[in-house]
């Protein structure tokens, strides 16, 4: 075993997070926590995982899962084709593999929603193979400790991370090594100025450390600039019942459901023609809070209005993808994104009456 494998699985020994995914676990167990971990912090993902696997204990409660349970269980984490994704993955591994998550790497990413590095993450982890997982923290650890110029990201730059992780992996213990590289990418070889390499077991091997040039590693890739989208949000209600839509199927937050949503910024004016027009009576409207949410490549701007319908609309106006539910159906039957956060509260709070 190399010396930087030696160092860094006596770090892991010693510091290792105690993780509800660790340990004697089943493999699912792994697979479920990767997915997860893609683009959500640790903090963040444990309390879902406990509710997933209470709920889902197994492969085969998760290929039988409702969408709509399962749309629930992901709400708030976010990038919900992850979980569309593992419900698939989850059909196929009954199909195929009788309900046991293959072993091999190859075998791994013919599933769906399971790419090199979760795939590397679970050969290793949970069957002890000698396969690399490189995310981002990796990345950035491993570029530092060898001072990887140039776009590591992508290309040839990429590659050659998956080289130097590879060399340095120990024949045992892949999967304790590339979860101490990603503790490691965590914690300590962390972005942004906030390095702690005086508590870094590998100080003396990392060239950057050694060069003092640590913020160098990784490159920097350019920002793309996100786009911006104007919202307007109704919040229509009787004062028991509100209007749900669903998303389409395609897209941004497919199939997922929220406050009848207009492009654009409507004034107040705009909106009472828009209800005109869509034949909807009202006994009181009033601007409510306007709201942010980013999500990686666009930013919503959202305009709200406070509606109060009249009964008899709720029942001419139910429609399959456009339905009236009561507060505790909505949240606690019902997906709506965190994008619409601020409208949910609202909801909990107990709507305030207009006149
Ligand atoms: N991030 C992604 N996978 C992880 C794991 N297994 N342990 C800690 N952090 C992670």
């Amino acid at each position: 075993m190399g010396k930087i494998a030696k160092k860094l699985l006596e770090y892991y020994d010693k510091h290792k997070r105690d993780l509800a995914w660790r340990g004697e676990v089943p493999a699912y167990y792994t697979w479920i926590s990767e997915i997860m971990l893609q683009q959500t912090r640790v903090e963040a993902v444990k309390p879902y995982f406990a509710r997933f696997i209470e709920e889902l204990p197994n492969i085969e409660a998760l290929a039988n899962c409702e969408e709509e349970k399962l749309m629930k269980l992901w709400q708030g984490l976010g990038y919900y084709s992850r979980a569309r994704n593992l419900k698939k993955a989850a059909c196929q591994i009954m199909e195929m593999y009788g309900g046991e998550l293959p072993k091999e790497k190859k075998e791994l990413l013919h599933l769906a929603g399971i790419g090199p590095y979760t795939a590397g993450a679970i050969s290793s982890i949970a069957y002890g193979k000698k396969e690399t997982a490189v995310d981002g923290n990796v990345i950035r650890v491993m570029s530092r400790l060898f001072a990887v110029e140039g776009n590591v990201l992508e290309g040839k730059g990429r590659q050659k991370i998956e080289e130097l992780t590879y060399q340095e992996l120990p024949e045992d213990r892949a999967g304790d090594f590339n979860q101490a590289l990603m503790d490691l990418g965590a914690t300590i070889c962390i972005p942004n100025g906030a390095a702690l390499c005086h508590l870094c077991p590998l100080h003396l091997e990392c060239q950057a450390n050694l060069k003092k040039e640590v913020e160098k590693y990784p490159e920097k890739k350019k920002k793309k600039e996100r786009k911006l989208e104007r919202q307007t949000i109704l919040l229509l209600s009787d004062g028991q019942k509100f209007a749900l839509e669903k998303r389409k199927e395609k897209g941004l937050l497919a199939g997922l459901w929220q406050f009848p949503m207009l492009e654009g910024r409507l004034s107040l004016q705009e909106v009472r023609e828009y209800l005109k027009e869509k034949g909807i009576s009202y006994s009181g409207i009033e601007e409510y809070e306007p709201a942010i949410h980013i999500f990686s490549h666009v930013e919503w701007h959202m305009v709200s209005y406070i509606i109060e319908v009249e009964k008899w609309e709720i029942q001419e106006k139910q429609e399959e993808n456009f339905v009236w539910l009561s507060k505790e159906e909505i949240l606690t039957e019902y997906s709506v994104p965190s994008a619409f956060k601020v409208y949910l509260d609202y909801l909990k709070q107990g709507q305030r009456k207009l006149f």
